[in-house]
């Protein structure tokens, strides 16, 4: 699961997720700490970068929790 993962791999975990994962809030930001566990993980989709784009704070590995598993 998400938590799980990012439980093992040290990822500031905020997430509210007030959408419930349907991509439409950004209160899902994450910033993934570990660069190999982001290099992992499918690319974020054009509707999740939309969303990303709003998320206060936005890094370079920024992503929204919901949308990595
Ligand atoms: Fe809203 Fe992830 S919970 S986009």
């Amino acid at each position: 699961s998400m938590l799980a993962a990012a439980h093992e791999n040290d990822i500031e975990l905020e997430v509210s997720g007030a959408c419930e994962g349907s991509l439409a809030c950004s209160t899902c930001h994450v910033i993934v700490m570990d660069m190999e566990y982001y290099n992992k993980l499918e690319d974020p989709t054009d509707e999740e970068n939309d969303m990303l784009d709003l998320a206060f704070g936005l890094t370079e590995t920024s992503r929204l929790g919901c949308q990595i598993v």
